[in-house]
Protein backbone atom coordinates (compact mmCIF):
# COMPACT_ATOMS: atom_id res chain seq x y z
CA UNK A 1 0.00 0.00 0.00
CA UNK A 2 1.22 3.30 -0.76
CA UNK A 3 0.82 6.31 1.66
CA UNK A 4 -1.88 8.39 1.06
CA UNK A 5 -1.85 12.57 1.44
CA UNK A 6 -2.16 13.08 4.73
CA UNK A 7 -0.78 16.27 4.59
CA UNK A 8 -3.53 17.08 2.07
CA UNK A 9 -5.13 20.28 3.51
CA UNK A 10 -8.79 20.75 2.96
CA UNK A 11 -9.33 23.61 0.73
CA UNK A 12 -10.33 27.30 1.67
CA UNK A 13 -13.58 27.53 0.97
CA UNK A 14 -13.78 31.34 -0.54
CA UNK A 15 -12.88 34.00 -2.56
CA UNK A 16 -11.73 32.59 -6.46
CA UNK A 17 -11.39 29.23 -5.30
CA UNK A 18 -13.53 29.18 -2.91
CA UNK A 19 -16.06 27.75 -5.13
CA UNK A 20 -14.40 25.19 -6.30
CA UNK A 21 -12.56 23.91 -3.28
CA UNK A 22 -15.70 23.33 -1.22
CA UNK A 23 -17.35 19.75 -2.06
CA UNK A 24 -13.89 17.90 -3.14
CA UNK A 25 -14.66 13.94 -2.62
CA UNK A 26 -11.59 13.54 -0.22
CA UNK A 27 -11.55 9.84 -0.45
CA UNK A 28 -10.34 10.44 -4.13
CA UNK A 29 -7.82 12.39 -2.84
CA UNK A 30 -4.98 9.68 -2.32
CA UNK A 31 -2.07 10.03 -3.85
CA UNK A 32 1.44 8.93 -2.84
CA UNK A 33 2.86 10.83 -0.31
CA UNK A 34 5.83 11.19 -2.45
CA UNK A 35 3.49 12.96 -5.38
CA UNK A 36 2.89 15.74 -3.19
CA UNK A 37 6.21 16.42 -2.13
CA UNK A 38 7.83 16.06 -6.11
CA UNK A 39 4.53 18.60 -6.79
CA UNK A 40 5.71 21.16 -4.09
CA UNK A 41 9.47 21.33 -5.46
CA UNK A 42 7.19 22.18 -8.52
CA UNK A 43 5.20 24.91 -7.56
CA UNK A 44 8.52 26.42 -5.79
CA UNK A 45 10.10 26.21 -9.08
CA UNK A 46 6.88 27.52 -10.51
CA UNK A 47 6.87 30.60 -8.49
CA UNK A 48 10.21 31.78 -9.89
CA UNK A 49 8.12 33.12 -12.51
CA UNK A 50 6.15 35.08 -10.37
CA UNK A 51 5.43 39.09 -12.48
CA UNK A 52 7.03 37.82 -14.99
CA UNK A 53 4.72 35.92 -17.20
CA UNK A 54 1.89 37.54 -17.69
CA UNK A 55 -0.66 37.42 -20.12
CA UNK A 56 0.52 33.52 -19.18
CA UNK A 57 0.23 31.21 -16.14
CA UNK A 58 3.00 30.73 -13.93
CA UNK A 59 4.26 26.94 -13.99
CA UNK A 60 6.86 24.80 -12.75
CA UNK A 61 8.12 21.35 -13.74
CA UNK A 62 10.35 18.59 -11.77
CA UNK A 63 11.60 15.37 -13.57
CA UNK A 64 12.19 12.80 -11.28
CA UNK A 65 14.27 9.35 -11.68
CA UNK A 66 13.97 6.98 -8.89
CA UNK A 67 13.16 9.14 -6.11
CA UNK A 68 15.47 11.81 -7.12
CA UNK A 69 14.84 14.93 -9.25
CA UNK A 70 16.82 15.43 -11.99
CA UNK A 71 15.92 18.23 -13.24
CA UNK A 72 13.93 21.71 -13.16
CA UNK A 73 12.25 23.88 -15.24
CA UNK A 74 9.92 27.35 -14.89
CA UNK A 75 8.17 29.08 -17.98
CA UNK A 76 10.34 32.84 -17.19
CA UNK A 77 8.24 35.15 -19.61
CA UNK A 78 5.44 34.74 -22.35
CA UNK A 79 7.08 34.07 -25.37
CA UNK A 80 9.72 31.95 -23.46
CA UNK A 81 9.56 27.71 -23.24
CA UNK A 82 6.73 26.32 -21.24
CA UNK A 83 7.97 24.81 -18.25
CA UNK A 84 7.88 21.28 -19.31
CA UNK A 85 10.03 22.26 -22.37
CA UNK A 86 12.64 23.41 -20.04
CA UNK A 87 12.59 20.79 -17.68
CA UNK A 88 13.78 18.84 -20.91
CA UNK A 89 16.28 21.11 -21.72
CA UNK A 90 17.90 21.32 -17.74
CA UNK A 91 17.67 17.77 -18.01
CA UNK A 92 20.12 17.90 -21.51
CA UNK A 93 19.96 14.04 -22.34
CA UNK A 94 17.51 10.74 -22.77
CA UNK A 95 14.78 10.71 -20.76
CA UNK A 96 15.05 7.11 -18.40
CA UNK A 97 12.23 5.00 -19.06
CA UNK A 98 11.32 5.26 -15.40
CA UNK A 99 11.37 8.95 -15.14
CA UNK A 100 8.15 10.83 -13.73
CA UNK A 101 7.34 14.23 -15.05
CA UNK A 102 5.42 16.66 -12.97
CA UNK A 103 3.75 19.75 -13.61
CA UNK A 104 1.77 22.12 -11.21
CA UNK A 105 -0.80 23.25 -14.63
CA UNK A 106 -1.81 20.66 -17.44
CA UNK A 107 0.41 20.44 -20.58
CA UNK A 108 -0.46 22.67 -23.29
CA UNK A 109 -1.96 20.94 -26.63
CA UNK A 110 -1.92 23.64 -28.83
CA UNK A 111 0.13 26.12 -30.69
CA UNK A 112 0.73 29.51 -29.82
CA UNK A 113 3.61 31.62 -28.68
CA UNK A 114 5.28 27.91 -28.82
CA UNK A 115 4.37 24.67 -30.00
CA UNK A 116 2.44 21.99 -28.05
CA UNK A 117 4.26 20.66 -24.73
CA UNK A 118 2.73 17.01 -25.06
CA UNK A 119 3.86 16.53 -28.11
CA UNK A 120 7.09 17.24 -26.65
CA UNK A 121 6.70 15.16 -23.67
CA UNK A 122 5.54 12.15 -25.79
CA UNK A 123 8.13 12.99 -28.29
CA UNK A 124 10.85 13.01 -25.27
CA UNK A 125 9.65 9.06 -24.26
CA UNK A 126 8.53 10.29 -20.66
CA UNK A 127 5.70 7.57 -19.40
CA UNK A 128 4.39 8.62 -16.25
CA UNK A 129 2.75 12.59 -15.97
CA UNK A 130 1.75 13.99 -12.77
CA UNK A 131 -0.29 16.81 -12.89
CA UNK A 132 -1.17 20.01 -10.24
CA UNK A 133 -4.25 22.09 -12.04
CA UNK A 134 -6.03 21.42 -15.34
CA UNK A 135 -6.26 24.56 -17.82
CA UNK A 136 -9.26 26.62 -17.18
CA UNK A 137 -9.53 27.73 -20.41
CA UNK A 138 -12.77 25.99 -21.91
CA UNK A 139 -11.15 25.52 -25.32
CA UNK A 140 -7.77 23.35 -23.89
CA UNK A 141 -8.83 21.85 -20.34
CA UNK A 142 -8.68 18.13 -20.45
CA UNK A 143 -7.12 18.14 -24.10
CA UNK A 144 -3.89 17.89 -22.87
CA UNK A 145 -4.28 15.24 -20.66
CA UNK A 146 -6.85 12.74 -23.38
CA UNK A 147 -3.40 13.53 -25.47
CA UNK A 148 -0.86 12.20 -23.20
CA UNK A 149 -2.94 9.32 -22.28
CA UNK A 150 -3.80 8.66 -26.24
CA UNK A 151 -0.02 8.30 -26.52
CA UNK A 152 0.44 6.04 -23.76
CA UNK A 153 1.28 8.17 -20.87
CA UNK A 154 0.36 7.59 -17.19
CA UNK A 155 -1.16 10.31 -16.04
CA UNK A 156 -2.24 11.28 -12.64
CA UNK A 157 -4.20 14.17 -11.83
CA UNK A 158 -5.35 17.13 -9.20
CA UNK A 159 -2.32 16.51 -7.35
CA UNK A 160 -2.24 19.11 -4.74
CA UNK A 161 -4.64 20.66 -7.23
CA UNK A 162 -5.74 23.81 -5.22
CA UNK A 163 -2.90 24.89 -3.81
CA UNK A 164 -1.61 24.69 -8.13
CA UNK A 165 -5.36 26.30 -8.89
CA UNK A 166 -4.00 29.53 -6.61
CA UNK A 167 -0.80 30.12 -8.03
CA UNK A 168 -2.90 30.87 -10.83
CA UNK A 169 -5.90 32.95 -9.13
CA UNK A 170 -5.03 36.10 -11.35
CA UNK A 171 -5.13 34.49 -14.55
CA UNK A 172 -7.36 31.72 -13.88
CA UNK A 173 -10.31 34.69 -13.26
CA UNK A 174 -9.06 36.73 -16.42
CA UNK A 175 -8.90 33.46 -18.52
CA UNK A 176 -12.70 32.46 -17.37
CA UNK A 177 -14.43 36.22 -17.31
CA UNK A 178 -11.80 38.98 -19.22
CA UNK A 179 -11.48 40.86 -16.09
CA UNK A 180 -8.71 41.22 -13.79
CA UNK A 181 -7.91 40.07 -10.41
CA UNK A 182 -8.36 43.06 -8.06
CA UNK A 183 -6.57 43.26 -5.34
CA UNK A 184 -7.01 46.28 -2.63
CA UNK A 185 -4.27 47.74 -0.92
CA UNK A 186 -3.59 50.25 1.20
CA UNK A 187 -1.40 51.36 4.20
CA UNK A 188 -4.08 52.74 7.46
CA UNK A 189 -4.03 53.81 10.78
CA UNK A 190 -5.60 51.75 13.52
CA UNK A 191 -8.70 53.97 13.42
CA UNK A 192 -8.39 53.41 9.67
CA UNK A 193 -7.29 56.38 8.07
CA UNK A 194 -4.85 56.90 4.98
CA UNK A 195 -3.38 59.60 5.86
CA UNK A 196 -2.72 62.47 8.57
CA UNK A 197 -3.64 65.71 6.50
CA UNK A 198 -3.66 66.94 2.87
CA UNK A 199 -0.05 68.38 2.54
CA UNK A 200 1.95 66.12 4.85
CA UNK A 201 4.36 63.67 3.40
CA UNK A 202 4.95 61.51 6.41
CA UNK A 203 3.83 57.72 5.58
CA UNK A 204 1.10 55.70 7.94
CA UNK A 205 3.37 52.34 7.78
CA UNK A 206 7.04 51.68 8.55
CA UNK A 207 9.95 50.74 6.17
CA UNK A 208 9.64 47.29 6.39
CA UNK A 209 6.06 47.35 5.20
CA UNK A 210 6.77 49.55 2.22
CA UNK A 211 9.39 47.23 1.12
CA UNK A 212 6.74 44.61 1.35
CA UNK A 213 4.40 46.46 -1.02
CA UNK A 214 6.86 46.76 -3.78
CA UNK A 215 7.32 43.19 -3.49
CA UNK A 216 3.32 42.65 -4.28
CA UNK A 217 3.73 45.62 -6.52
CA UNK A 218 6.55 43.31 -8.58
CA UNK A 219 3.45 40.50 -8.94
CA UNK A 220 1.05 42.89 -10.41
CA UNK A 221 0.15 43.72 -14.11
CA UNK A 222 -1.10 46.88 -12.89
CA UNK A 223 -1.37 49.44 -10.32
CA UNK A 224 -4.43 51.84 -10.09
CA UNK A 225 -5.01 54.60 -7.72
CA UNK A 226 -7.65 57.60 -7.89
CA UNK A 227 -6.71 61.27 -9.28
CA UNK A 228 -7.15 62.98 -6.25
CA UNK A 229 -3.69 60.77 -4.71
CA UNK A 230 -2.15 61.95 -7.77
CA UNK A 231 -2.31 65.82 -6.71
CA UNK A 232 -1.85 65.02 -3.50
CA UNK A 233 1.03 62.39 -3.45
CA UNK A 234 2.85 62.68 -6.45
CA UNK A 235 3.48 59.11 -6.38
CA UNK A 236 5.92 57.18 -8.91
CA UNK A 237 4.27 53.56 -8.72
CA UNK A 238 7.41 52.09 -9.34
CA UNK A 239 8.70 48.82 -7.87
CA UNK A 240 11.73 49.52 -6.32
CA UNK A 241 14.18 47.35 -4.64
CA UNK A 242 13.38 43.88 -6.58
CA UNK A 243 16.46 42.68 -9.49
CA UNK A 244 14.39 42.11 -12.71
CA UNK A 245 10.89 43.26 -11.51
CA UNK A 246 8.32 44.07 -14.12
CA UNK A 247 7.43 47.78 -13.55
CA UNK A 248 3.44 47.34 -13.83
CA UNK A 249 1.42 49.72 -15.78
CA UNK A 250 0.42 52.98 -13.58
CA UNK A 251 -2.99 53.83 -14.59
CA UNK A 252 -5.23 57.15 -13.09
CA UNK A 253 -9.26 57.64 -13.22
CA UNK A 254 -10.59 60.96 -13.29
CA UNK A 255 -13.62 62.68 -13.73
CA UNK A 256 -12.69 66.23 -13.88
CA UNK A 257 -9.27 65.21 -16.04
CA UNK A 258 -7.57 67.63 -14.29
CA UNK A 259 -4.53 66.50 -13.13
CA UNK A 260 -0.95 68.32 -13.15
CA UNK A 261 0.96 67.44 -15.74
CA UNK A 262 3.92 67.96 -14.39
CA UNK A 263 3.10 65.12 -12.25
CA UNK A 264 5.61 62.11 -12.03
CA UNK A 265 3.34 59.42 -13.51
CA UNK A 266 3.48 61.58 -16.58
CA UNK A 267 6.63 62.49 -17.25
CA UNK A 268 9.12 60.19 -15.94
CA UNK A 269 11.29 58.04 -17.50
CA UNK A 270 8.17 55.25 -16.97
CA UNK A 271 5.27 57.73 -18.34
CA UNK A 272 4.75 55.15 -21.37
CA UNK A 273 3.61 52.41 -18.91
CA UNK A 274 1.17 55.27 -17.48
CA UNK A 275 -2.58 55.11 -18.37
CA UNK A 276 -5.15 57.83 -18.15
CA UNK A 277 -9.06 57.19 -17.90
CA UNK A 278 -11.03 59.67 -17.82
CA UNK A 279 -15.49 59.54 -17.44
CA UNK A 280 -15.44 55.90 -17.02
CA UNK A 281 -16.95 53.78 -14.41
CA UNK A 282 -14.58 51.95 -12.35
CA UNK A 283 -15.97 48.65 -13.98
CA UNK A 284 -15.47 50.19 -17.66
CA UNK A 285 -11.76 50.74 -16.65
CA UNK A 286 -11.45 47.21 -15.49
CA UNK A 287 -12.93 45.64 -18.08
CA UNK A 288 -10.39 47.63 -20.62
CA UNK A 289 -7.56 46.53 -18.56
CA UNK A 290 -8.67 43.03 -19.23
CA UNK A 291 -8.83 43.28 -22.92
CA UNK A 292 -5.24 44.35 -22.48
CA UNK A 293 -3.72 41.16 -21.22
CA UNK A 294 -3.71 43.10 -17.87
CA UNK A 295 -4.76 39.79 -15.21
CA UNK A 296 -4.28 41.36 -12.06
CA UNK A 297 -4.75 45.43 -10.56
CA UNK A 298 -3.29 46.67 -7.02
CA UNK A 299 -6.18 49.31 -6.54
CA UNK A 300 -3.47 51.62 -4.05
CA UNK A 301 -6.20 54.47 -3.15
CA UNK A 302 -6.84 56.45 -2.46
CA UNK A 303 -9.70 56.17 0.09
CA UNK A 304 -12.66 57.36 -2.45
CA UNK A 305 -11.69 54.89 -4.93
CA UNK A 306 -11.12 51.99 -2.74
CA UNK A 307 -14.94 53.05 -1.41
CA UNK A 308 -16.15 53.13 -4.95
CA UNK A 309 -14.37 49.77 -5.95
CA UNK A 310 -15.90 48.15 -2.87
CA UNK A 311 -19.57 49.17 -2.96
CA UNK A 312 -19.37 48.09 -6.67
CA UNK A 313 -18.77 44.68 -5.26
CA UNK A 314 -15.44 44.73 -7.64
CA UNK A 315 -12.97 43.98 -4.93
CA UNK A 316 -11.16 40.14 -5.30
CA UNK A 317 -8.92 40.64 -2.40
CA UNK A 318 -7.20 42.68 -0.01
CA UNK A 319 -4.31 43.23 1.49
CA UNK A 320 -3.70 45.37 4.21
CA UNK A 321 -1.20 47.73 6.20
CA UNK A 322 -2.12 48.31 9.64
CA UNK A 323 0.58 50.86 11.17
CA UNK A 324 0.72 51.37 15.04
CA UNK A 325 -0.94 54.99 14.64
CA UNK A 326 -4.15 56.66 15.77
CA UNK A 327 -4.68 59.61 13.51
CA UNK A 328 -8.36 60.51 13.57
CA UNK A 329 -9.76 62.86 10.79
CA UNK A 330 -8.12 62.33 7.72
CA UNK A 331 -9.36 60.19 4.86
CA UNK A 332 -10.99 56.94 5.24
CA UNK A 333 -9.51 54.42 3.89
CA UNK A 334 -12.63 53.01 1.80
CA UNK A 335 -14.59 56.23 1.61
CA UNK A 336 -17.68 54.64 -0.03
CA UNK A 337 -21.71 54.70 0.62
CA UNK A 338 -20.88 51.70 2.82
CA UNK A 339 -23.13 47.93 2.87
CA UNK A 340 -26.56 48.66 3.68
CA UNK A 341 -26.29 45.82 6.52
CA UNK A 342 -23.79 43.73 8.44
CA UNK A 343 -25.44 40.59 6.59
CA UNK A 344 -24.23 42.88 2.94
CA UNK A 345 -21.29 43.49 3.87
CA UNK A 346 -17.77 41.92 1.95
CA UNK A 347 -16.96 39.73 4.67
CA UNK A 348 -13.07 38.38 4.10
CA UNK A 349 -12.31 34.34 4.36
CA UNK A 350 -8.78 32.95 4.19
CA UNK A 351 -7.83 35.56 6.50
CA UNK A 352 -3.75 35.99 7.50
CA UNK A 353 -2.33 38.40 10.12
CA UNK A 354 1.51 38.75 9.23
CA UNK A 355 3.95 41.05 11.76
CA UNK A 356 5.62 43.13 9.44
CA UNK A 357 7.88 45.59 10.81
CA UNK A 358 5.99 47.39 13.35
CA UNK A 359 2.79 47.30 11.45
CA UNK A 360 0.08 44.33 10.45
CA UNK A 361 -0.30 42.73 6.97
CA UNK A 362 -3.66 41.67 6.69
CA UNK A 363 -4.88 39.67 3.40
CA UNK A 364 -8.06 38.10 2.53
CA UNK A 365 -10.29 37.18 0.00
CA UNK A 366 -13.75 38.69 -0.47
CA UNK A 367 -16.67 35.69 -0.26
CA UNK A 368 -18.72 35.89 -2.79
CA UNK A 369 -21.10 32.87 -2.01
CA UNK A 370 -24.35 33.89 -4.31
CA UNK A 371 -21.72 34.88 -7.35
CA UNK A 372 -22.27 32.20 -10.06
CA UNK A 373 -18.55 33.16 -11.75
CA UNK A 374 -16.82 31.79 -9.86
CA UNK A 375 -18.44 28.20 -10.16
CA UNK A 376 -17.01 27.43 -13.28
CA UNK A 377 -13.57 27.16 -11.42
CA UNK A 378 -15.40 23.95 -9.50
CA UNK A 379 -15.10 22.62 -12.63
CA UNK A 380 -11.33 22.18 -12.45
CA UNK A 381 -10.63 20.35 -9.15
CA UNK A 382 -10.44 15.90 -9.37
CA UNK A 383 -13.29 13.88 -9.10
N1 LIG B 1 -2.12 55.28 3.02
C1 LIG B 1 -2.29 54.84 1.79
O1 LIG B 1 -2.09 53.65 1.49
C2 LIG B 1 -2.74 55.80 0.73
C3 LIG B 1 -2.77 55.37 -0.61
C4 LIG B 1 -3.23 56.26 -1.57
C5 LIG B 1 -3.63 57.52 -1.22
N2 LIG B 1 -3.57 57.89 0.09
C6 LIG B 1 -4.05 59.22 0.48
O2 LIG B 1 -5.40 59.32 0.08
C7 LIG B 1 -5.70 60.68 -0.21
C8 LIG B 1 -6.49 60.72 -1.49
O3 LIG B 1 -7.64 59.94 -1.36
P1 LIG B 1 -9.06 60.49 -1.80
O4 LIG B 1 -10.06 59.54 -1.27
O5 LIG B 1 -9.17 61.90 -1.39
O6 LIG B 1 -8.99 60.46 -3.37
P2 LIG B 1 -8.65 59.30 -4.45
O7 LIG B 1 -9.44 58.09 -4.16
O8 LIG B 1 -7.18 59.19 -4.57
O9 LIG B 1 -9.14 59.99 -5.77
C9 LIG B 1 -10.50 60.33 -5.93
C10 LIG B 1 -10.63 60.89 -7.31
O10 LIG B 1 -10.55 59.82 -8.25
C11 LIG B 1 -11.33 60.13 -9.40
N3 LIG B 1 -12.34 59.13 -9.69
C12 LIG B 1 -12.77 58.76 -10.90
N4 LIG B 1 -13.70 57.84 -10.85
C13 LIG B 1 -13.86 57.56 -9.55
C14 LIG B 1 -14.69 56.66 -8.89
N5 LIG B 1 -15.51 55.80 -9.50
N6 LIG B 1 -14.62 56.65 -7.55
C15 LIG B 1 -13.76 57.46 -6.89
N7 LIG B 1 -12.95 58.33 -7.50
C16 LIG B 1 -13.00 58.38 -8.83
C17 LIG B 1 -11.95 61.49 -9.10
O11 LIG B 1 -11.01 62.37 -9.66
P3 LIG B 1 -11.33 63.85 -10.17
O12 LIG B 1 -11.48 64.62 -8.92
O13 LIG B 1 -10.15 64.22 -11.00
O14 LIG B 1 -12.58 63.76 -10.98
C18 LIG B 1 -11.95 61.55 -7.60
O15 LIG B 1 -11.99 62.85 -7.10
C19 LIG B 1 -4.39 61.39 -0.31
O16 LIG B 1 -4.26 62.23 0.81
C20 LIG B 1 -3.34 60.31 -0.24
O17 LIG B 1 -2.21 60.72 0.47
C21 LIG B 1 -3.11 57.08 1.05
Amino acid sequence: MHNIARSYTRPPKTGWLSTVAADIPSARMKFARTDEQFMRAALAEAKQGWGRTSPNPVVGAILVCRGRIVARGHHARAGGPHAEIASLHDLGGPVASDATLYVTLEPCSTTGRTPPCTKAIIDAGVRTVVIGALDVNPRHSGRGISELQNAGIVVRTGVLASESLRLNEAFNKWILTRRPLVVAKCGMSLDGRLNRSADEQRWITDAPARRDVHRLRAQVDAILIGAETVRKDNPRLTVRGIRGAKQPWRVVITRSGVLPNKARLFSDGWAHRTLLYRRKSLAAVLKDLGRREIVSVLLEGGGRLLGAALDSGLVDKVQIYLGPILTGGGVAAFAGRGAISTQAAEHLEEVTYTQVGQSIRITGYVRRPSRKRGNKLRNFLPR
